[in-house]
């Protein structure tokens, strides 16, 4: 069995354990990720500013690559994407998912082999099939009857596209309701138990210019257990089991989609990958030889687990207010760059960073600037009694879902983005300007 580099736990008396290996902690309250102080990318870039490690990346990437030697690895796209991220997960061996002409046109426009790419999305746009014809995506995983006959029209008669199609299960698992994708009651992909997959599906295989390649299914986010996706492979081998009775096809690929929860706090669960890895391996040989076919190759899609814990966020405190039992420390981001705790309430461990305290620790409620009183970015945590205007708060697993989700809320512009690596910060996106948001604002 390979050995998996995903980089060990660090358990110091600060704990270290969600940051990224490369984060040293140097004298005087400073912290370092990638070789470079926190405090002097906050002085050179100003904040809110985001910080992605890039050795981080690429060692998750590795750490895919072993844990699944046999398996194709997309990273999904909608984590974070940009034109570095493109090129590292090209160098790095993985593929990509995207589920927009945008992603798909950002990453080819990059170099990244459009064979590669795999195109998503339960309701893509004439511009979205067109642009993934034209650019030669590897596959399109269909999400809804009426695509069949679209992507076969736009095909056109003589041409060849291969695709995917994304069932669902029946299973509910991931860390939030809101992200639990695998039930029948939500809106991606085509029941099994109703048999809306099975009836796609006969219609794909009537489509000469269509070639099924597999099936897909995702479970949903956060997922920390490894048993919804043994539960999926039998369900999903249990189908291609009756596709091949029916209709006498073998589909050469099962892609389990992605979900691999990561931990945002020291402490959290997050899914063991070399667990996932021998246990998925295990049940599809079984499965598939109860049901008498080939194992087909396996697909994963991991988007959190690969940029999540590469990134960093920085905000500068901006006001301080005690209001009944409660401290609010209100920085100069957030919803608008980290939309995650409103949507789906999820809660981080930030640090102050570029001064050491000797107060005494306060629980305190660091909140956003912005005009929802939902806009909390953590709340129960500890920081120094002391924290006051003008210091940095640094927090940790900010890579994904956060600058790709970012909005125009109160047009304060979203804010850039660094990359670190050996001893040196760099600027992949630059801050959104206030001249960037008139710009777009034409008409009177
Ligand atoms: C089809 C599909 N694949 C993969 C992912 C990536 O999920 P995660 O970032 O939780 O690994 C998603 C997330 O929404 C998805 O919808």
């Amino acid at each position: 069995m390979a050995t998996v580099r995903v980089p060990a736990p660090r358990s110091t008396a600060a704990d270290l354990s969600v940051w990224p290996a490369s984060t040293t902690e140097p004298a005087h309250g400073g912290l370092a990720v990638g070789g470079v102080p926190l405090t002097e990318i906050a002085d050179r870039f100003g904040t809110p500013v985001y910080v992605l490690d890039e050795a981080e990346v690429r060692e998750r990437c590795g750490a895919y690559r072993d844990a699944f030697p046999d398996a194709e690895i997309l990273f999904a796209a909608k984590a974070f994407l940009c034109r570095a991220m493109a090129h590292w997960i090209d160098q790095e061996g993985l593929g990509l998912d995207v589920c927009s002409a945008g992603e798909l046109e950002l990453a080819v426009a990059t170099g990244f082999p459009a064979e590669r790419i795999v195109l998503h999305g339960n309701a893509k746009s004439p511009r979205d099939l067109e642009a993934a014809l034209r650019l030669g995506v590897g596959r399109v995983v269909i999400d809804s009857p009426s695509e069949i006959a679209r992507l076969a029209a736009a095909v056109g008669p003589n041409g060849h596209q291969k695709v995917m199609v994304r069932v669902v299960p029946g299973i509910s698992a991931g860390g939030h309701e809101k992200i639990r994708t695998g039930t029948d009651d939500q809106k991606f992909g085509l029941p099994i138990a109703d048999g809306y997959a099975q009836h796609a599906i006969a219609r794909i295989l009537d489509q000469p210019q269509l070639e099924l390649t597999g099936l897909h299914c995702h479970l949903g986010s956060q997922i920390t257990a490894v048993k919804p996706y043994l539960v999926a492979v039998r369900r999903m081998v249990g189908l291609m089991m009756r596709l091949h009775d029916q209709h006498g096809v073998v589909l050469p690929e099962l892609d389990l989609g992605g979900g691999h929860g990561i931990a945002y706090r020291p402490g959290e669960p997050a899914l063991d990958l070399t667990t996932l890895a021998r246990r998925v391996r295990a049940e599809l040989a079984d499965a598939c030889a109860t049901a008498g076919l080939p194992v087909p190759r396996l697909i994963i899609e991991p988007g959190r687990a690969i940029a999540g814990p590469a990134g960093v966020a920085l905000y500068r405190v901006l006001a301080v207010k005690h209001a009944g039992d409660q401290v609010f420390v209100a920085v100069d981001g957030g919803m608008s760059d980290n939309p995650r705790p409103a949507l789906y309430g999820v809660r981080y461990a930030p640090r102050l960073v570029g001064r050491r305290s000797t107060a005494s620790p306060a629980r305190v409620t660091v909140v956003g600037r912005h005009c929802e009183a939902g806009d909390v970015l953590a709340s129960d945590v500890d920081l120094p009694r002391d924290v006051h205007p003008g210091d940095l708060l640094a927090v940790p697993v900010a890579g994904a879902y956060h600058l790709s989700m970012a909005s125009g809320y109160n047009l304060v512009g979203r804010p850039p983005l660094t990359a670190v690596r050996d001893g040196r910060a760099r600027l992949l996106i630059r801050r959104e300007s206030l001249e960037d948001i008139r710009n777009r604002d034409v008409g009177l």
